[in-house]
Protein backbone atom coordinates (compact mmCIF):
# COMPACT_ATOMS: atom_id res chain seq x y z
CA UNK A 1 0.00 0.00 0.00
CA UNK A 2 1.72 3.36 -0.87
CA UNK A 3 1.29 5.67 2.52
CA UNK A 4 0.87 9.76 2.17
CA UNK A 5 3.83 10.55 4.26
CA UNK A 6 3.03 13.45 6.63
CA UNK A 7 6.71 15.62 7.08
CA UNK A 8 6.44 16.70 10.53
CA UNK A 9 9.13 19.30 12.64
CA UNK A 10 9.53 18.19 16.11
CA UNK A 11 9.81 21.35 18.76
CA UNK A 12 11.68 20.02 21.82
CA UNK A 13 13.59 17.27 21.73
CA UNK A 14 13.40 16.43 25.69
CA UNK A 15 11.31 13.62 26.93
CA UNK A 16 7.82 13.60 24.97
CA UNK A 17 10.00 14.97 21.66
CA UNK A 18 11.45 11.69 22.24
CA UNK A 19 8.23 9.88 22.35
CA UNK A 20 6.96 11.18 18.86
CA UNK A 21 10.37 10.40 17.37
CA UNK A 22 10.08 6.76 18.90
CA UNK A 23 6.00 6.23 17.66
CA UNK A 24 6.83 7.84 14.00
CA UNK A 25 10.38 5.02 13.76
CA UNK A 26 7.87 2.08 14.66
CA UNK A 27 5.08 3.42 12.54
CA UNK A 28 5.47 -0.69 10.74
CA UNK A 29 3.61 -1.80 14.21
CA UNK A 30 0.48 -0.46 12.79
CA UNK A 31 -1.28 -1.86 10.16
CA UNK A 32 -3.78 -1.24 7.00
CA UNK A 33 -2.95 2.65 7.30
CA UNK A 34 -2.50 4.43 3.80
CA UNK A 35 -0.48 7.45 5.80
CA UNK A 36 2.54 7.93 8.36
CA UNK A 37 4.86 10.36 10.16
CA UNK A 38 8.40 11.12 8.65
CA UNK A 39 10.45 13.78 10.96
CA UNK A 40 12.13 15.87 8.88
CA UNK A 41 12.60 18.56 10.60
CA UNK A 42 14.21 18.93 14.46
CA UNK A 43 14.25 21.99 16.85
CA UNK A 44 15.79 22.23 20.81
CA UNK A 45 18.13 25.40 21.98
CA UNK A 46 19.78 22.14 23.31
CA UNK A 47 22.36 20.91 20.51
CA UNK A 48 23.34 17.82 22.39
CA UNK A 49 19.80 16.45 21.78
CA UNK A 50 20.60 16.17 18.28
CA UNK A 51 22.52 13.04 18.01
CA UNK A 52 19.36 10.83 19.02
CA UNK A 53 17.46 12.33 16.00
CA UNK A 54 19.92 12.15 13.51
CA UNK A 55 21.67 8.90 14.95
CA UNK A 56 17.82 7.50 14.23
CA UNK A 57 16.42 9.30 12.08
CA UNK A 58 17.91 9.62 8.00
CA UNK A 59 15.38 12.03 6.88
CA UNK A 60 16.42 15.08 8.94
CA UNK A 61 16.58 17.77 6.67
CA UNK A 62 16.17 20.90 9.06
CA UNK A 63 18.30 20.85 12.39
CA UNK A 64 17.84 24.18 14.37
CA UNK A 65 18.11 25.79 17.66
CA UNK A 66 15.25 28.48 16.19
CA UNK A 67 12.07 27.11 15.88
CA UNK A 68 11.47 29.87 12.89
CA UNK A 69 13.87 27.48 10.88
CA UNK A 70 11.16 25.20 10.87
CA UNK A 71 8.26 27.29 10.02
CA UNK A 72 9.55 28.34 7.10
CA UNK A 73 10.84 25.19 5.69
CA UNK A 74 8.82 23.84 2.60
CA UNK A 75 9.86 20.26 3.95
CA UNK A 76 7.67 20.11 6.71
CA UNK A 77 3.32 20.04 6.71
CA UNK A 78 2.95 19.59 10.41
CA UNK A 79 4.45 20.18 14.12
CA UNK A 80 4.35 18.36 17.30
CA UNK A 81 5.81 20.66 20.05
CA UNK A 82 6.75 19.58 23.14
CA UNK A 83 7.99 23.14 25.03
CA UNK A 84 7.77 24.36 28.48
CA UNK A 85 4.48 25.64 29.06
CA UNK A 86 5.38 29.45 29.24
CA UNK A 87 6.35 28.73 25.56
CA UNK A 88 3.20 27.86 24.49
CA UNK A 89 1.50 30.97 23.53
CA UNK A 90 4.00 31.93 20.89
CA UNK A 91 5.09 28.90 19.63
CA UNK A 92 1.45 28.21 19.32
CA UNK A 93 0.58 30.85 17.81
CA UNK A 94 3.57 31.61 15.40
CA UNK A 95 3.23 27.55 14.06
CA UNK A 96 -0.27 28.34 13.20
CA UNK A 97 0.15 31.53 11.37
CA UNK A 98 2.40 29.33 9.24
CA UNK A 99 0.22 27.72 8.21
CA UNK A 100 1.66 24.10 10.13
CA UNK A 101 -0.66 21.44 11.73
CA UNK A 102 0.22 21.24 15.42
CA UNK A 103 -0.10 18.32 17.87
CA UNK A 104 0.32 20.63 20.94
CA UNK A 105 1.16 19.40 24.35
CA UNK A 106 -0.93 20.00 27.22
CA UNK A 107 -1.57 22.69 28.82
CA UNK A 108 -2.21 24.80 25.56
CA UNK A 109 -0.86 27.73 27.26
CA UNK A 110 0.70 28.54 30.51
CA UNK A 111 -3.20 29.80 32.04
CA UNK A 112 -6.43 30.65 30.18
CA UNK A 113 -5.17 34.43 28.51
CA UNK A 114 -2.53 32.19 26.70
CA UNK A 115 -5.03 29.47 25.57
CA UNK A 116 -7.49 32.26 25.07
CA UNK A 117 -4.40 33.95 22.53
CA UNK A 118 -3.90 30.65 20.93
CA UNK A 119 -7.17 29.76 20.08
CA UNK A 120 -8.03 33.15 18.74
CA UNK A 121 -5.16 32.58 15.86
CA UNK A 122 -6.91 28.88 15.50
CA UNK A 123 -9.81 30.76 14.61
CA UNK A 124 -8.36 33.23 12.42
CA UNK A 125 -6.89 29.65 10.09
CA UNK A 126 -9.20 27.27 10.17
CA UNK A 127 -7.56 25.02 7.32
CA UNK A 128 -4.89 24.20 9.71
CA UNK A 129 -5.41 21.23 12.02
CA UNK A 130 -5.16 21.99 15.47
CA UNK A 131 -5.43 19.37 18.34
CA UNK A 132 -3.63 19.29 22.00
CA UNK A 133 -1.81 15.79 22.92
CA UNK A 134 -3.54 13.35 25.62
CA UNK A 135 -2.83 9.88 25.02
CA UNK A 136 -4.59 7.82 28.08
CA UNK A 137 -7.99 7.69 26.53
CA UNK A 138 -6.16 5.22 23.79
CA UNK A 139 -5.68 2.48 27.02
CA UNK A 140 -8.11 -0.32 25.40
CA UNK A 141 -9.88 -0.02 28.79
CA UNK A 142 -10.48 3.34 28.43
CA UNK A 143 -11.60 3.16 24.83
CA UNK A 144 -14.20 0.43 26.05
CA UNK A 145 -15.47 2.85 28.94
CA UNK A 146 -16.06 5.55 26.31
CA UNK A 147 -18.03 3.07 24.15
CA UNK A 148 -20.12 2.05 27.21
CA UNK A 149 -20.51 6.41 27.79
CA UNK A 150 -21.94 6.56 24.07
CA UNK A 151 -24.24 3.73 24.69
CA UNK A 152 -25.67 5.45 27.96
CA UNK A 153 -25.44 2.21 29.43
CA UNK A 154 -25.06 3.48 33.42
CA UNK A 155 -28.44 4.81 34.11
CA UNK A 156 -28.22 6.94 36.09
CA UNK A 157 -24.53 7.92 36.91
CA UNK A 158 -23.87 7.75 40.59
CA UNK A 159 -20.67 9.49 40.32
CA UNK A 160 -17.83 9.83 38.36
CA UNK A 161 -14.17 9.74 39.05
CA UNK A 162 -10.55 10.64 37.16
CA UNK A 163 -7.60 10.99 38.25
CA UNK A 164 -3.84 10.80 37.26
CA UNK A 165 -0.99 10.26 39.85
CA UNK A 166 2.33 10.57 40.65
CA UNK A 167 4.67 9.87 43.74
CA UNK A 168 8.18 10.69 42.90
CA UNK A 169 7.91 13.97 44.27
CA UNK A 170 7.29 12.41 47.87
CA UNK A 171 11.41 12.28 48.16
CA UNK A 172 12.33 15.72 49.28
CA UNK A 173 15.44 15.86 47.79
CA UNK A 174 14.21 15.45 44.14
CA UNK A 175 15.85 18.62 42.38
CA UNK A 176 13.82 21.15 41.06
CA UNK A 177 12.61 21.37 37.47
CA UNK A 178 10.87 23.91 35.44
CA UNK A 179 7.81 21.90 36.42
CA UNK A 180 8.01 22.83 39.61
CA UNK A 181 8.50 26.67 38.70
CA UNK A 182 5.77 29.34 38.70
CA UNK A 183 6.88 31.24 35.70
CA UNK A 184 8.05 28.05 33.81
CA UNK A 185 5.25 25.69 34.55
CA UNK A 186 2.16 28.10 35.48
CA UNK A 187 0.77 28.66 38.87
CA UNK A 188 -1.65 25.96 37.84
CA UNK A 189 0.89 23.82 38.53
CA UNK A 190 0.05 19.70 39.21
CA UNK A 191 -3.12 20.63 37.23
CA UNK A 192 -1.53 22.30 34.08
CA UNK A 193 0.62 19.07 33.93
CA UNK A 194 -1.72 16.70 34.69
CA UNK A 195 -5.60 18.16 34.55
CA UNK A 196 -5.86 17.86 30.53
CA UNK A 197 -5.05 13.76 30.70
CA UNK A 198 -7.91 13.62 33.57
CA UNK A 199 -10.49 16.06 31.51
CA UNK A 200 -10.32 14.48 28.32
CA UNK A 201 -12.87 12.31 28.25
CA UNK A 202 -15.27 13.64 30.65
CA UNK A 203 -15.17 16.98 28.77
CA UNK A 204 -15.79 14.91 25.15
CA UNK A 205 -18.82 13.18 27.13
CA UNK A 206 -20.30 16.59 27.85
CA UNK A 207 -19.85 16.35 31.50
CA UNK A 208 -18.38 19.98 32.16
CA UNK A 209 -19.39 20.96 35.44
CA UNK A 210 -21.76 23.30 36.10
CA UNK A 211 -19.72 24.47 39.82
CA UNK A 212 -16.69 22.90 41.19
CA UNK A 213 -14.83 23.39 44.80
CA UNK A 214 -11.06 22.71 44.69
CA UNK A 215 -8.56 21.85 47.16
CA UNK A 216 -4.90 22.82 46.55
CA UNK A 217 -1.78 21.54 48.71
CA UNK A 218 1.79 22.38 48.03
CA UNK A 219 2.85 19.45 50.19
CA UNK A 220 7.19 19.95 49.73
CA UNK A 221 7.36 23.76 49.74
CA UNK A 222 11.89 23.71 49.25
CA UNK A 223 13.44 21.47 46.76
CA UNK A 224 17.43 21.43 46.25
CA UNK A 225 18.21 22.93 42.39
CA UNK A 226 21.44 21.47 40.87
CA UNK A 227 23.66 23.06 42.49
CA UNK A 228 22.18 21.89 45.87
CA UNK A 229 21.21 24.49 47.76
CA UNK A 230 17.38 24.98 48.66
CA UNK A 231 15.15 27.13 46.68
CA UNK A 232 11.17 27.54 46.95
CA UNK A 233 8.95 24.85 45.19
CA UNK A 234 5.97 27.15 44.89
CA UNK A 235 3.67 25.02 42.52
CA UNK A 236 0.59 22.47 43.86
CA UNK A 237 1.39 19.52 44.16
CA UNK A 238 -1.60 17.84 44.77
CA UNK A 239 -5.22 19.15 43.64
CA UNK A 240 -8.74 17.44 44.46
CA UNK A 241 -12.08 19.08 42.46
CA UNK A 242 -15.33 18.60 43.86
CA UNK A 243 -17.19 19.05 40.78
CA UNK A 244 -21.21 19.35 39.76
CA UNK A 245 -22.16 17.85 36.92
CA UNK A 246 -25.39 18.94 35.22
CA UNK A 247 -26.22 17.17 31.44
CA UNK A 248 -30.07 16.88 29.84
CA UNK A 249 -30.84 13.81 31.87
CA UNK A 250 -28.09 13.40 34.90
CA UNK A 251 -26.79 15.29 37.40
CA UNK A 252 -23.91 13.56 39.43
CA UNK A 253 -20.70 14.76 41.33
CA UNK A 254 -17.54 13.96 39.66
CA UNK A 255 -13.80 13.90 41.65
CA UNK A 256 -10.87 14.99 39.61
CA UNK A 257 -7.39 13.95 40.92
CA UNK A 258 -4.24 15.48 39.34
CA UNK A 259 -1.53 14.24 42.66
CA UNK A 260 2.50 14.99 42.25
CA UNK A 261 2.53 13.08 45.90
CA UNK A 262 0.57 10.02 45.43
CA UNK A 263 2.20 7.75 47.82
CA UNK A 264 3.36 4.37 45.76
CA UNK A 265 1.96 5.74 42.44
CA UNK A 266 3.57 6.22 38.83
CA UNK A 267 1.82 7.53 36.36
CA UNK A 268 -1.46 5.78 37.55
CA UNK A 269 -3.98 7.29 35.36
CA UNK A 270 -7.52 6.02 36.27
CA UNK A 271 -11.55 6.44 35.13
CA UNK A 272 -14.24 5.12 37.35
CA UNK A 273 -17.96 5.88 36.54
CA UNK A 274 -20.38 4.22 38.50
CA UNK A 275 -24.23 4.26 37.80
CA UNK A 276 -27.60 2.74 38.81
CA UNK A 277 -27.16 -0.34 35.96
CA UNK A 278 -23.89 -0.48 35.33
CA UNK A 279 -20.17 0.36 36.30
CA UNK A 280 -17.12 0.11 34.79
CA UNK A 281 -13.34 1.16 36.32
CA UNK A 282 -10.11 1.11 34.40
CA UNK A 283 -6.58 1.95 35.76
CA UNK A 284 -3.82 2.23 33.82
CA UNK A 285 -1.74 0.08 36.99
CA UNK A 286 -3.27 -2.34 36.16
CA UNK A 287 -3.13 -2.04 31.95
CA UNK A 288 -4.78 -5.01 30.64
CA UNK A 289 -7.62 -5.26 32.81
CA UNK A 290 -11.17 -3.63 32.56
CA UNK A 291 -13.58 -3.91 35.70
CA UNK A 292 -17.50 -3.90 35.26
CA UNK A 293 -20.58 -4.40 36.85
CA UNK A 294 -23.97 -4.67 35.63
CA UNK A 295 -27.24 -4.76 37.95
CA UNK A 296 -30.28 -5.71 37.93
CA UNK A 297 -31.08 -6.82 41.05
CA UNK A 298 -29.69 -9.36 42.85
CA UNK A 299 -25.92 -10.22 43.98
CA UNK A 300 -23.62 -7.21 43.09
CA UNK A 301 -20.11 -8.51 41.75
CA UNK A 302 -17.38 -7.03 39.84
CA UNK A 303 -16.26 -8.55 36.76
CA UNK A 304 -12.98 -8.39 35.66
CA UNK A 305 -11.92 -9.07 32.38
CA UNK A 306 -8.38 -8.89 30.38
CA UNK A 307 -8.90 -7.22 27.52
CA UNK A 308 -5.56 -7.48 26.35
CA UNK A 309 -4.03 -5.53 23.49
CA UNK A 310 -8.00 -4.68 21.99
CA UNK A 311 -6.67 -1.43 20.18
CA UNK A 312 -8.65 1.48 18.37
CA UNK A 313 -6.13 1.34 14.99
CA UNK A 314 -4.77 -2.50 14.50
CA UNK A 315 -1.29 -3.62 15.28
CA UNK A 316 0.81 -6.21 14.68
CA UNK A 317 0.64 -7.10 18.65
CA UNK A 318 -1.79 -10.27 19.10
CA UNK A 319 -4.45 -9.62 21.21
CA UNK A 320 -2.98 -11.62 23.95
CA UNK A 321 -0.69 -9.53 24.49
CA UNK A 322 -0.70 -6.18 27.24
CA UNK A 323 -0.82 -2.65 25.81
CA UNK A 324 1.55 0.42 27.76
CA UNK A 325 2.30 4.16 27.46
CA UNK A 326 4.17 3.77 24.29
CA UNK A 327 1.59 2.44 22.72
CA UNK A 328 -0.82 4.77 23.96
CA UNK A 329 1.22 7.27 22.28
CA UNK A 330 1.44 5.60 18.90
CA UNK A 331 -2.60 5.20 19.00
CA UNK A 332 -2.89 9.01 19.74
CA UNK A 333 0.18 9.43 16.66
CA UNK A 334 -1.86 7.37 14.55
CA UNK A 335 -5.53 9.30 15.51
CA UNK A 336 -4.11 13.00 15.08
CA UNK A 337 -1.99 11.59 11.18
CA UNK A 338 -5.29 9.84 10.12
CA UNK A 339 -7.26 12.95 11.00
CA UNK A 340 -4.77 15.01 8.90
CA UNK A 341 -5.09 12.40 5.65
CA UNK A 342 -8.29 12.11 5.86
CA UNK A 343 -10.20 14.43 7.97
CA UNK A 344 -11.93 13.85 10.98
CA UNK A 345 -15.20 12.39 9.45
CA UNK A 346 -12.90 9.80 7.60
CA UNK A 347 -10.97 8.13 10.30
CA UNK A 348 -10.48 4.93 10.63
CA UNK A 349 -11.66 4.61 14.22
CA UNK A 350 -14.00 7.66 15.74
CA UNK A 351 -12.02 8.57 18.59
CA UNK A 352 -9.86 11.75 17.70
CA UNK A 353 -7.16 13.57 19.75
CA UNK A 354 -8.35 15.70 22.30
CA UNK A 355 -9.51 19.08 20.16
CA UNK A 356 -8.76 22.83 20.92
CA UNK A 357 -11.99 23.76 22.18
CA UNK A 358 -11.56 20.66 25.03
CA UNK A 359 -7.93 21.99 25.89
CA UNK A 360 -10.12 25.29 26.28
CA UNK A 361 -13.02 24.24 28.71
CA UNK A 362 -10.00 22.39 30.65
CA UNK A 363 -8.75 25.95 30.93
CA UNK A 364 -11.77 26.85 32.15
CA UNK A 365 -11.82 24.59 34.64
CA UNK A 366 -8.51 24.76 35.90
CA UNK A 367 -8.80 28.21 36.63
CA UNK A 368 -12.19 28.03 38.31
CA UNK A 369 -9.81 25.52 40.48
CA UNK A 370 -7.15 28.04 41.78
CA UNK A 371 -10.29 30.55 42.31
CA UNK A 372 -12.11 28.49 44.33
CA UNK A 373 -9.29 27.04 46.60
CA UNK A 374 -7.87 30.76 47.45
CA UNK A 375 -11.44 32.02 48.59
CA UNK A 376 -12.60 28.30 49.75
CA UNK A 377 -15.25 28.53 47.90
CA UNK A 378 -17.40 26.69 45.39
CA UNK A 379 -17.18 28.81 42.02
CA UNK A 380 -19.52 28.72 38.96
CA UNK A 381 -18.64 27.85 35.67
N1 LIG B 1 1.48 13.87 27.03
C1 LIG B 1 2.18 13.53 28.10
O1 LIG B 1 2.02 12.47 28.66
C2 LIG B 1 3.22 14.48 28.62
C3 LIG B 1 4.17 14.03 29.56
C4 LIG B 1 5.14 14.93 29.98
C5 LIG B 1 5.15 16.23 29.51
N2 LIG B 1 4.20 16.63 28.61
C6 LIG B 1 4.19 18.01 28.09
O2 LIG B 1 5.17 18.10 27.06
C7 LIG B 1 5.75 19.41 27.07
C8 LIG B 1 7.24 19.26 27.24
O3 LIG B 1 7.51 18.50 28.38
P1 LIG B 1 8.76 17.51 28.46
O4 LIG B 1 8.50 16.63 29.63
O5 LIG B 1 9.05 16.89 27.14
O6 LIG B 1 9.87 18.58 28.85
P2 LIG B 1 11.45 18.51 28.65
O7 LIG B 1 12.03 19.52 29.56
O8 LIG B 1 11.94 17.10 28.72
O9 LIG B 1 11.61 18.98 27.12
C9 LIG B 1 11.36 20.31 26.72
C10 LIG B 1 12.40 20.66 25.69
O10 LIG B 1 12.13 21.98 25.21
C11 LIG B 1 13.38 22.57 24.93
N3 LIG B 1 13.28 24.02 24.81
C12 LIG B 1 13.24 24.95 25.80
N4 LIG B 1 13.22 26.19 25.26
C13 LIG B 1 13.25 26.03 23.92
C14 LIG B 1 13.24 26.93 22.82
N5 LIG B 1 13.20 28.27 23.02
N6 LIG B 1 13.28 26.44 21.56
C15 LIG B 1 13.33 25.09 21.36
N7 LIG B 1 13.33 24.19 22.37
C16 LIG B 1 13.30 24.64 23.62
C17 LIG B 1 14.26 22.15 26.11
O11 LIG B 1 15.65 22.29 25.83
C18 LIG B 1 13.83 20.70 26.28
O12 LIG B 1 14.65 19.80 25.58
C19 LIG B 1 5.04 20.18 28.19
O13 LIG B 1 3.99 20.91 27.64
C20 LIG B 1 4.53 19.09 29.10
O14 LIG B 1 3.38 19.46 29.85
C21 LIG B 1 3.27 15.77 28.16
Amino acid sequence: MTKKEIRFGIIGLGLMGREFGSAAARWCHLLDLDFAPVITGICDTNEALFDWYTSNFDTITVKTTDYHDLLNSDDIDAIYCAVPHNLHQQFYTDIIKAGKHLLGEKPFGIDIAANNAIQQEIDRHPDVVVACSSEFPFFPGAQRIIKYIEEARFGQIIDVSCGLLHSSDLDPNKKINWKRMININGEYGCMGDLGMHTLHIPLRSGWMPESLRAMLSNIVTQRPNAQGDMVPCETWDNATLCCDVRTVDQQFPMYIKTYRIAPGETNTWYIRITGTEFCAEFSSKYPKTLKTMRYNGGEQSWNMTDLGYSSAYSTITGGIFEFGFSDAMLQMWAAFCDQLAHGRDGMKQPFYCATPEEAHLHHRILTAALESNKKKQVISL
